[in-house]
């Protein structure tokens, strides 16, 4: 019954590590959650070395007492596979379990994920820790969801060099190509005379004298892919099996691209994240270019786009859950500061927007040992609330007070591809080329016109969608290309769209060409820029600046296209910025935020959607017949008349980290 209901109307949750802290305190502690309006609890997901401190010798006592104290309080228990920590006794018995970095170097005990995926025996054991947890709780009346593992990936470990790979490696190449002469044509091994007679020749592409062949590598990733998603799937196939009508999550990153998230994401049902705003502001090379938008007015606040993002992005893998919430500083960013006063409600309002069910908070209190110790929680040490709690209390009683929908479709599509990301490191041309980072600024253009949009795969439907936005889509297959024509949509593509066949080989016919009859430009010449020298553009007499990435080409009309081939705005090269096809257009390069605010607000009023005005830090965002304001800028913002209808929270002005809700009155999108 919870579990059918949050779909429509959310609920809030907090990470728990009972084996943390003395049993007599977990009694206050499950009604000190209950009283601050939470209703989900997430548990287990270090425990091993508590459940099984040596080999086959369980002590199953808390852990069953602390589920049903959480339970007998009235929560809702997240319970997890405890398969991110390995305890000491395993690592000892399977030394090779361990991944090996790019360097050739075992990683070592003494912190987390210290595992390679692809390990057999490692992964026996995990199916066999999984398998026992999902036997003892798998049909505990407390037990609603379960978690695989703890964020697949984090510290560099998608990926390991190690000898189970290399084995596995060469079997996924056979099974792949087939034959060794398949594999070298579409290698292009004749290169440097890297051709290879036989599988088994094939190693690692790591410690190569310089860059491996990156057709080698874009493979060696998609391998690696493959073998976290079957890590994952052999316990989500036993959580089905012992524990049926639960949910299954898993908690992925942010500005996380070290594997394929998708093929990994059908199996589970939710598609949940941990969103850490502060901590990504500052760690994670999303730094201002050249536009305003991130600076010291969102230093507490965080980027007003980069979760809206990232929501929208699992949203379209599965059931969104934000499974951790930063609650207050964070210990892991360069450096560590305070939210806004307020800023804990803004994160959780826009997780709920963009349609989480749950928004789970990371963690009930501070640690107060090992390594996360000036990592904030919603209680201090001494158990006092801390800062973020009474914030996180407010919405509890906010989303008491009203009734929600499930999201709607949005008009916009953007669609993002973990393969593009990898292909646009692996032939960079420039090192500030970011493929996250110019989507985001893409999207943000969109968002900035008051903008809904989904993120998706290039295997989504397209049905239904106004306007669809293919930045850097590097690889764009025959079957996508003919869906795009077939959707009726119009289409926004490049810069650098479409440039590279699935082998990563230069396409025959020049990149764009596959969709040159929509967007009417093929690429002929790449114009790197240094970050010092944008070349100034004009478009629609706003001047602005092209930064990193630009495309000289041809427009259709040149190369045979039959109508489009309009140009619109002009590089100071006098190459254009934007030239129009049949349906759409091609943006030749990475524009700046106000240019590219522009350019997308003009494309959403050609595919008819409607926009809105707003101001700089302030966004919008349609869920159901609400509409979620949130204001990540210093001083208060002010909604524009054309967003209107009954105010159910807050004002028309918003305050600085301040949110507004309200029942629309038309039907904006
Ligand atoms: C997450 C992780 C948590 C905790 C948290 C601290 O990446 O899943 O276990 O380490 O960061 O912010």
């Amino acid at each position: 019954m919870i579990l059918a209901d949050i779909t429509q109307n959310p609920q809030l949750g907090v990470c728990y590590y009972p084996e943390h802290w003395p049993e007599d305190q977990w009694q206050t502690d499950a009604a000190n959650m209950v009283a601050a309006g939470l209703k989900w609890v997430r548990i287990a997901e270090f425990a091993w070395s508590r459940i099984e401190p040596g080999p086959g010798r369980f002590d199953w006592g808390w852990l069953d007492r602390a589920v049903d104290i959480l339970g007998n309080a009235g929560l809702s228990i997240v319970m997890c596979t405890p398969t991110a920590t390995p305890p000491k006794w395993l690592v000892d018995k399977m030394p090779d379990m361990v991944a090996v970095d790019a360097m050739g170097r075992p990683r070592k005990f003494g912190s987390r994920r210290h595992y390679s995926f692809a390990h057999q025996g490692y992964r026996l054991e995990c199916a066999r820790i999984s398998a026992l947890i999902a036997q003892r709780y798998g049909e505990h009346s407390a037990v609603a969801a379960w978690q695989t593992d703890n964020e697949y990936g984090c510290h560099d470990t998608a990926i390991s060099y190690c000898a189970t790979a290399m084995r596995g490696f060469r079997e996924w190449l056979a099974a792949r190509y087939g034959t060794p002469e398949k594999l070298n044509a579409a290698w292009g091994n004749v290169f440097w005379s890297m051709e290879y007679r036989s599988f088994d020749e094939i190693d690692l592409p790591n410690l190569t004298v310089t860059e491996a062949n990156p057709s080698h590598a874009l493979d060696f990733f998609r391998y690696s892919s493959d073998m976290i998603a079957e890590f994952n799937r052999i316990q989500s196939d036993i959580i089905r099996k012992h524990s049926p009508g639960r949910p299954i999550a898993h908690n992925f990153m942010g500005n996380f691209n070290q594997f394929d998230h998708r093929p990994l994401a059908k199996d589970l049902d939710i598609a949940a994240w941990d969103s850490y705003p502060l901590g990504m502001l500052q760690d994670m090379h999303l730094k201002a270019r050249s536009d305003k938008v991130l600076n010291r007015d969102c230093l507490r606040t965080g980027d007003p786009d980069f979760q809206a993002f990232h929501h929208d992005l699992y949203r379209g893998m599965g059931r969104l859950w934000v499974m951790e919430q930063q609650p207050g500083p964070v210990n892991w960013a360069r450096v560590n500061v305070i939210p806004a006063n307020g800023a804990v409600r803004l994160w959780s309002w826009e997780a709920i927007a963009h349609g989480a069910e749950i928004v789970s908070y990371f963690r009930w209190r501070q640690a107060p040992f090992a390594q996360e110790q000036m990592h904030a929680g919603l209680r201090l040490r001494n158990d006092d609330a801390a800062a973020g709690l009474a914030e996180v209390s407010k919405v509890a009683g906010e989303l008491a007070s009203l009734t929600m929908t499930a999201p709607q479709q949005a008009e916009i599509a953007l669609v993002h591809d973990y393969e593009a990301d990898r292909m646009s490191q692996l032939d960079g041309q420039t090192e500030d080329f970011h493929y996250l980072r110019l989507l985001l600024d893409i999207y943000r253009g969109a968002r900035q016109n008051g903008g809904s949009l989904d993120v998706i795969g290039p295997d989504a439907p397209l049905d239904g969608y106004k306007l669809i936005l293919l930045p850097s889509l590097i690889h764009v297959s025959q079957e996508l290309a003919d869906r795009l024509q077939a959707s009726g949509a119009r289409i926004l593509a490049g810069p650098r769209t479409a440039a590279k066949t699935e082998d990563f080989q230069l396409p025959e016919k020049l990149a764009g060409s596959i969709l040159a009859d929509l967007t009417g430009f093929v690429a002929t010449r790449i114009d790197a820029l240094p970050a010092e020298f944008p070349l100034p553009v004009e478009w629609n007499g706003q001047r602005g600046e092209v930064s990193v990435w630009h495309e000289r080409g041809e427009v259709s009309s040149q190369v045979g296209g039959q109508v489009g081939g309009q140009v619109g705005g002009q590089v100071e090269t006098g190459e254009p910025l934007l030239v129009s096809g049949n349906r759409g257009g091609y943006l030749t390069g990475w524009a700046d935020a106000e240019l590219l605010r522009q350019i997308i607000g003009t494309e959403m009023q050609k595919a008819g959607i409607e926009c809105h005005d707003i101001p700089d830090y302030l966004r919008i965002r349609a869920r159901g017949d609400l509409i979620i304001a949130t204001n990540y800028g210093p001083e208060p913002a002010s909604l524009p008349a054309s967003v209107d209808g009954e105010f159910l929270i807050g004002e028309r002005c918003v305050p600085s980290a301040g949110v507004t809700v309200i029942r629309r009155a038309q039907a904006t999108k």
